[in-house]
This record gives structure tokens, sequence and C-alpha cells, in this order.
């Protein structure tokens, strides 16, 4: 058994049964005295009456003590299930919030905020065990994330319900009966209404009532509707991580607050949303930082996405960091390009540097050298740093390094980065790589160019070669092909080769 139910299970019976058991045993004995009172009737009354309490005495002398009852409080374990199946408790089990692999189905409505509270409600949902599905018809359980902002988006609902009346009502007794759910600001600002008025709601949840779910489920189980619709003053869901609730979507919405206090005369949202409250910081921080994992697994996964992640450090030196204002130190960006490059094994780095901020010393310009030489980025973009007006550094600090001195600090900057480029990208020499054509190369209409998986430009003569894909057919690589070139050699920013077969994403066998 699990070690919380058998826990629940100890604490109903040293808590409850005992309750239980002497309430109904004083009741008997209550019922066995007027029994007795007024079953052994005829002969004198008094003498009758004396009798009767002498044997009521006798037998209550002979009877459990109170005592008896608080021994027998302590029920031995090895009888807690006997007395599970004989006595169902008053209260929702750990059983009855779990989800049992039923089925839900979300529809989302409005915002991007219910958007939100959809992933929310899902991610709150999947750990009480309940499953998801896209199908309607496969659905147990209806919940709809509704929008109240104008009086058409819940026109909407309505209509929707009354669609979903069908499905209730034509649903096989075989099937668990199916529930549905409305969630969000229409819960919110209709409240019971919508209860009385349509009967196949069973549960209402308001905006803060999600973590409620499993239970407003469980009730809605048994056959009564449900409702939660508490506002709260500092419910964000900070601990939540909310699951995506498609797969395929292109972007993610990471919500920093709820509610809203601008009480804009013409909206609901503050009645709907309630109180403007902020999520923590770092719950923020966390959960883009457990989207920002997604995108290196993806990048690390998928062979239509490129290697190539660009990290612009501006500066090698925590001093100088700190001054830009940037949030990180130099150990904390070293620590994330380890952590890249363990995430995308053979992953192309690329990077921004400026020479000569406010206040940078020779020491500090020489910590950026040696993060150069640290990393050892293929591709890199280095300026001068020239002050800017409204900048919080034109305010507040020196444009104190002197011209010449931003210049040669540059031109370091920039013989280091060649220098380790160069010798980064030598290694593909001798390397077969898959290459996606762009067009002819700027300096020459002899030569394509294209751009290998770490985004590296690669030139090649256009020349015609044979496609893999139709052996036997000679083509000429057009704009948008993938091709294998073998690289014969690098520079710090190309890579040259000779081109071998016209190839597809999947067919390709790139190798080195
Ligand atoms: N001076 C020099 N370089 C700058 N950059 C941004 N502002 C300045 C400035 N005032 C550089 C940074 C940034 C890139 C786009 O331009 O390196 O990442």
């Amino acid at each position: 058994m699990h070690p919380l139910r058998r826990v629940l299970r100890a604490h109903r019976c040293l808590r409850w049964r005992p309750l239980a058991s002497v309430s109904w045993l004083l009741l008997r004995t209550g019922r066995a005295s007027c029994n007795l009172s007024s079953t052994t009737c005829p002969s004198p009354e008094r003498q009758q009456e004396h009798g009767v309490q002498k044997d009521f005495s006798s037998r209550l002398a002979t009877g459990p003590t109170f005592q008896h009852f608080l021994r027998n409080a302590s029920v031995p374990q090895e009888n807690l299930s006997s007395l599970d199946v004989e006595d169902p408790p008053p209260y929702l089990t750990v059983d009855q919030l779990l989800g049992r692999q039923r089925k839900v189905y979300l529809e989302t409505y409005g915002c991007q905020m219910n958007v939100n509270d959809t992933e929310i409600a899902w991610s709150i949902l999947q750990k009480s065990g309940y499953l998801r599905t896209n199908n309607l018809q496969e659905a147990d359980v209806i919940l709809l994330v509704t929008c109240s902002i104008r009086e058409k988006a819940e026109q909407t609902i309505w209509n929707r319900l009354h669609q979903l009346r069908a499905l209730k009502t034509k649903r096989p007794r075989s099937r668990v009966p199916l529930r549905i759910g409305i969630l969000g600001c229409m819960a919110e600002r209709l409240k019971e209404e919508i209860l009385n008025r349509e009967k196949i709601v069973d549960i209402l949840a308001g905006p803060d009532a999600y973590r409620d779910l499993p239970r407003l489920l469980a009730v809605a189980e048994s056959g009564q509707q449900a409702a939660n619709v508490l506002l709260s003053l500092d419910e964000t869901y900070a601990d939540i991580m909310p699951v995506q609730t498609s797969p395929s979507a292109t972007s993610a919405f990471v919500s920093i607050m709820r509610g809203c206090d601008n009480m804009c005369s013409y909206c609901i949202v503050p009645f709907t949303r309630g109180r403007e409250r902020s999520r923590p910081v770092a719950s923020i921080v966390e959960e883009v930082r457990k989207l920002s994992e997604q995108v290196l697994q993806l990048i690390h996964e998928r062979d239509n996405i490129c290697k190539q992640i660009h990290v612009p450090a501006q500066s090698g030196s925590s001093r100088v960091l700190e001054a830009m204002r940037r949030g990180y130190s130099r150990e904390a960006y070293v620590e994330l390009i380890h952590h890249i490059r363990e995430s995308i094994p053979g992953v192309s780095l690329s990077s921004d540097f400026i020479a000569g901020f406010c206040g940078e010393t020779e020491e500090d310009h020489l910590q950026t050298v040696s993060l150069l030489r640290e990393v050892q980025y293929n591709m890199g973009f280095l300026f001068a740093y020239s002050m800017r007006q409204k900048t919080r550094a034109y305010h507040r600090l020196k444009d104190d390094v002197p011209e010449e001195v931003k210049l040669r600090r540059l031109e370091e900057l920039i013989t280091v980065f060649r220098k380790e480029a160069t010798k980064a990208n030598k290694t593909s020499v001798g390397c077969t790589q898959l290459v996606l054509v762009e067009g002819h190369s700027k300096r020459s209409s002899t030569d394509l160019c294209g751009r290998n998986d770490g985004n590296l430009k690669v030139i090649f003569p256009d020349v015609e070669i044979e496609d893999v894909t139709n052996s036997g057919l000679r083509v000429r690589a057009q704009p948008g092909d993938y091709v294998l070139v073998k690289i014969t050699s690098a520079s710090s920013q190309t890579l040259k080769g000779h081109v071998l077969c016209r190839t597809t994403l999947k067919g390709s066998s790139a190798y080195c």
C-alpha cells in the first residue's frame, strides 16, 4: 500500500471511528431503555419500574465501560482493510481525487492569458492522473476555458454548451458519464447562474481555483455540481509549470502576472480575474530556463535545425559586465557555454564583443582576450565602443578609453578571434558536410555559396552533379537544394570544398 494511504487509513480509524462507534452505541442504549419500559408492563407500576431499573442497572454494570471504548479506539493495523469495506468515509479519499485515466478535452477561448490558464489547468490535472485527448468523442471530461471580455465571447460559450448537451445526453450507459466544466472568466462572472441555466454543466472553476480542479471533478463524479469561484490576492500558480498544450506550437507564453487593478471604465477583467499580482521572479526565470532547455534539446534532435547558437558575451571581464548591466558574470557565461556544448555536441558558437567600454582597463581587456581563447567561437562580431545618447552609460558613466586604445584593443580581439576560429574551422577539412545552397558566391559567379550545419559559409564550384534520389540524373544545384561538399580548406569566416552530389535532408550521409 502507498505509505500516504496507509497514514490516511490509520488516521481515519483513530480519529473518526471511535466517535462514530460511541454515538451509535449511545443511541442503542437509549433505545434499549425505552423498549424495556414499554414492553414490560402489567403489574404494579413502581414495582415494575423498580424491576426494570434493577435489570437495566445490572446489565449496565456488566456491560462495557467508557474505558472499553477508549481501548478499542486503537484498532490493530491488520483489521484496517475490513473496516474500510464496512464504512465508506464521509470525505473524498486520495483515490477519488485521482483522474483514473479519465480523458480530458480542453477548449480555449479568448486571450493569451486563457492559453496560459489552459496549460496550468492541464498541468494540475495531468499530475492527478488524467489523460489528455484532442478527440471530443473520446472525452470523459470537457473543460471550456472561457472569456467574458465582450458579450459575444460569452454567447459563443452558451452556443457551445447547447452543442455539447447532445453529446452528454446521448452518451451510452456503458461509458462513465460525461462531465462538463466551465473554467475561467465566465465561471467567475456568472457563478451559479451557469449551473442553474445550463443543467449540463457539472463544474465551475474561476481563474484562481484551478488547483481545486481534481476535487471539483471528484465531487462531480458523484453526480453533484461542484463550484469554486473564489478569487485570491496571491495565487500566481508560481510552482506550476504550464504544459504547452500543442506540441507543434511555434511560440510559448510565459505569464508574469495575473489580474488587473487598472479598472478601465469599460473593462470586466478586474472583476473576473481579480487583483493584480506578480509572479515571483525566480519562478519566471525557472520557466524560461526550462523553455531554453527544450530549445537546446530540439536543436540537438532535429536535422532541419542548424546547430548554431549566438551567445553575445560583450566582455570577458565580470567587472565590465557589471558596468554594462548584463546580469551575468564571466563564470556564469562560461558555465552556460559548457552546458550548450554538452547539450549539442559539435555546436557552432558565435558572439558579440565590445572593445573599450567605459572604465575598461588593460586587465579587463585581457580577460576578454582569454575568453575568446577559452570558448573558441566559430563566428564573431567585434566592435569598438561608441557612446550613445540616452543610454545609462551616457548619463552615468565616462567614455574614458581613448579612441586609439579602443581601436588597438579591437584589433587584438579580432586577431585572437580569427586565429581561434580558423583553428576550430580547420577541423572540418577532409570532412564531407551537408550544405544548404543559398546561391552564387558574391565574389565569383562560377562558385556557389551555402551554409553547413553550423551556419558557416561554404563555397564550392558550380558544376554538374549527380542527384542521389534520381540516379543517373545530372543537375546543377539550385538555391534551397541540399548538397554534399567535401571540405578542402578553411579560414576564420568560410570553408571551401568540392561538391559531390545533390541529396536530401533525410537521405544525407554527411560524415567526417
Ligand atoms: N558601441 C559599440 N557596440 C555596440 N553594440 C551595441 N551598442 C554598442 C555601442 N554603443 C554592439 C553589441 C551588440 C551588437 C548588436 O552591437 O555587441 O550585441
